[in-house]
Formats: C-alpha cells, structure tokens, sequence
C-alpha cells in the first residue's frame, strides 16, 4: 500500500524487503515513552504558542495516555510497514483521535525527533549507570575499609614486588572508578540539550519556543545550531567511550579476581553463587562472572569502533545511517549495567584468605627495598645499598631463605653495620607501615583515604 505517512509522492509501494531492511521499530521500539515524553513536549509548545488549540493538545496527551497505557500493557501492535517507533506511535494515536492526531508533527520532523528520544533515553541509562557504579565503589571501598592492615604482596610484572595492604590494593581499583564516574558525568552534562525545533534540518516557521521544550523534557538549554542537532552523535560515541573504558577497569579486577581465586595463589574467595562448576570435573569452581565481564569488554569496545566508523565522513545533516546508531549504544548500556550490577554484587561478598596472602606476601623477597632503605640509613648511597640488597637476595635464592629468615651475622656479611633493629624493617607490618604518607600504603593512610572516598560518593 502507499499509504504511508510520507506516501504522498509515491506511486508504488515499497519492496517488502526493502520495508524490512530500512525499519528500526525492533530496536528503536525501547524508546517508546521517551517518543512519547517528547510527542508531549511539542505539543504542549504549540498550543502554548496558538499552533494547536487547547482542545486539541487535550486530546493528543488523552491520547497518548492510551498509547502508553497500551504500550505498558505489552497490547501495542507494532508494525514493521510503520518502520520505527515514531511513526507507530503517531499512527496509532491518529487512529485513536483522528485528525487531531495528525497535526502533532506539525513544525517537527522525525530527525529532530529521534535525536531528541535518543539523548532522553541514554540520560535515564546514565542515571541508572550511575548508580550501580556508586555501588559498585561503596562495595569496594567497604571492604577496602574492612582490610587496611590486610598484607598481600604487591605486584609488578606479577613478580612479588613490595607488601601492600589489600585495602589499599582496593582502593586503587576506586581510583580507576571514580574517574569512569566523572566522565559519565561530563558525558551527560555536555548531551543534556535539546535538539528539538530544529526538525528536519534547518529549522521550522512555526513561532516555536524551544526553550519551553527543552525545560519540560529537563534538559538545560536548547542546541544551538540546527543542521547540528539532528547530525550530531558525538554524545553517544562519547558514552561508548565511556563504557570501553570502564570496562576496561573492570576487565582488570575481573583478571586479578580469576588470578586470586586460582588455587596457586587461594588470595580470595568467591561465593559459590558467582561461581559454576564443570560438567566433568567434579572439583571444579569457576570464576564465571568476572571472567564473563573480562569477555564483554570485546562486545563494548566493538560498538566504540562501530559509531565512530558509522559517523566518519558522513555529511550534514541527517542520513539514514544513523539509524544503526541504535543498537551498538543499547548493547553496550545493557552489558555496562549488567557488569556493574554483577561488580556491585559480589565484590561486598569477597573473602579475603589473610593467611594466604601473608604467607605470599613472607615470601619472594618482597621487603628488599626496605632493607635497602634501612642501609641509606646507615650512610651508603641508594645504589650502592641496592647492590648489597641485590646480594642478599642470591644468597636467599640459593639458600631457600628469605630476608627476615637470615640471621644477623648472614645479613651483617653483607654489611657489618647491620644491627639487630634491622628485622623490624624486614617484617610484612614495618614495610606497609613506613609508607606512612598520602597515598601510601600504611593502614593509616588506607583508612583515611577510603574516609575520603566515601566522602565523595556521599556527595553525589
Ligand atoms: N528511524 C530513524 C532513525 O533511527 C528515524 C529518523 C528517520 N528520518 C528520516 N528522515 N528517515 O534514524
């Protein structure tokens, strides 16, 4: 049939593959009351502006209301002869209305339309993003409290390097956190305005108030620039960026959770229910669920690649390519929210296995750069002490010995200045406790600094 909403100037109908291959409605269904938010938004402009008598809006947002209620209900029949969401929508409400539901489009376009839904539906997926990542840091900086004198070793180039209270370990992973956090928060404050009024593309000759509808659908101004308000896509590109990133934090943890649970390190323990077994090794415990996040960070940085690719080279102002912009932003709000939700749940419930983590933390050598410090002490330069340090070492190697195992007159070979206070600056509790500065790692400075950072979500 040619009877479409824009059917006017054709003269057959479309190709059924076509009308399959061109509609969006499967996906861009999801932002039916946001569509709907807008479709209100306009209308109650045009009849504050004398566009639209006050009758007529009366029962445009009747309605509406049915629409929704319809929608809600899981009753809406949508048609992929309609294409998207939007004309669905206003299909449906002309069929209920009648001619008064025609003129709802009256100074508007489906371009500024869709730009408008978009950004109303990524803010809401912002707002509920942020909240789960809050619970995602209230979780970890709870236990990071928890463990401010907690000694693992820490690592670089998973080699023991230096003890490190677990707490502050923890916390290192906030850090990473609360930046993802301020980005999304930029990300939502430079999207936040309201493309709407600009309508196909440069604007309409309706007296239109944009700022009236930019206030009731909560955004702070109105765009700028017509030709770059149904063009622009850089919010969602800018999200995406946001979400790659933060996955990429998480696939970090994840990493250390799937290490720390291993039985050659037995740091961690994870509640059975993150965990599933194997169909044939009866012993089996899996970390699932972080290496599953581990895994969707691919999917995540996949829709960055794709939004940039789709806008490239793309000229003003609307194409019908930005239809595909769809999919990648909802998959990638989906995976982010269900991997900070999969976070905020089991990171409150790891178990930390102190014994383990002491033992490792005893052993490799991880205090040398203590010893080496308490010989510039002493009087020797930093090279020289670690020179001394470094033969200390060979001999523990060869030995099966570590530091604070040799007794004083082997210590004092190396150096005959070594006195008997030197096993206080070998022991797990001295080396943490001597980084007794900001940002270091004495449980001190690790309470405080989780006080501090729970202060910052406090304020959110
Ligand atoms: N479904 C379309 C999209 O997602 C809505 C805008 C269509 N505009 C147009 N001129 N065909 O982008």
């Amino acid at each position: 049939d040619t009877s479409k909403l824009w059917g006017g100037r054709f003269s057959e109908p479309t190709d059924s593959f076509v009308q399959r291959y061109t509609a969006s409605v499967t996906f861009d269904q999801r932002m039916a009351a946001e569509d709907i938010a807008g479709s209100r938004a306009h209308a109650s402009m045009l009849a504050s502006v004398g566009v639209l008598s006050a009758e007529e809006l009366q029962q445009i947002q009747d309605g509406l209301d049915q629409v929704a209620a319809e929608i809600e209900a899981g009753e809406f029949q949508w048609s992929i002869e309609l294409e998207d969401v939007h004309m669905n929508i206003e299909a449906r409400l002309t069929e209920l209305i009648g001619i008064t539901g025609k003129k709802l489009h009256t100074g508007r376009s489906r371009n500024d339309q869709v730009a408008t839904d978009i950004r109303l539906y990524l803010r809401g997926a912002i707002d509920r993003i942020a909240e789960e990542l809050t619970r995602v840091q209230r979780g970890t900086i709870g236990l990071a409290a928890d463990n401010t004198a907690t000694i693992m070793p820490g690592f670089t180039h998973l080699q023991t390097a230096q003890p490190v209270s677990f707490g502050h370990h923890l916390l290192a992973w906030n850090e990473m956190l609360e930046r993802d956090y301020g980005r999304l928060m930029d990300c939502r404050a430079r999207m936040n305005q309201s493309p709407l009024g600009a309508a196909a593309l440069a604007g309409t000759t309706y007296p239109i108030d944009r700022a009236q509808t930019a206030a009731s659908l909560g955004f702070d101004k109105p765009t700028e620039n017509s030709l770059d308000s149904v063009s622009d896509r850089d919010f969602a590109i800018e999200f995406c960026s946001f979400a790659s990133l933060l996955m990429t934090h998480l696939s970090r943890m994840s990493e250390e959770l799937v290490i720390w649970t291993s039985a050659q390190f037995n740091f961690i323990e994870l509640p059975d229910r993150f965990c599933t077994g194997s169909s044939i090794m009866p012993q089996k415990k899996n970390p699932d669920v972080p290496e599953l996040v581990r895994g969707k960070v691919g999917r995540v940085n996949g829709h960055l690649i794709s939004l940039l690719t789709l806008m490239k080279s793309q000229p003003l102002a609307y194409n019908k390519d930005n239809q595909e912009d769809k999919e990648p932003l909802f998959d990638t709000i989906d995976t982010v929210l269900d991997s900070l939700r999969a976070f905020a749940d089991m990171v409150p419930a790891i178990k930390p296995r102190e014994v383990n983590m002491r033992e490792a933390a005893r052993s490799g050598f991880s205090t040398a750069t203590d010893l080496a410090d308490y010989l510039v002490g002493l009087g020797l330069p930093f090279r020289d002490a670690h020179e001394v340090v470094g033969k200390a070492v060979a001999h523990g190697v060869e030995s099966g010995l570590d530091l604070a195992e040799m007794d004083l007159a082997t210590l004092q070979g190396f150096c005959a200045d070594i006195g008997e206070d030197v096993f206080d600056v070998l022991t797990l509790e001295g080396s943490i406790g001597a980084r007794d500065h900001l940002g270091g790692t004495a449980p001190a400075q690790v309470a405080a600094a989780a006080v501090r950072a729970n202060a910052l979500l406090d304020q959110r």
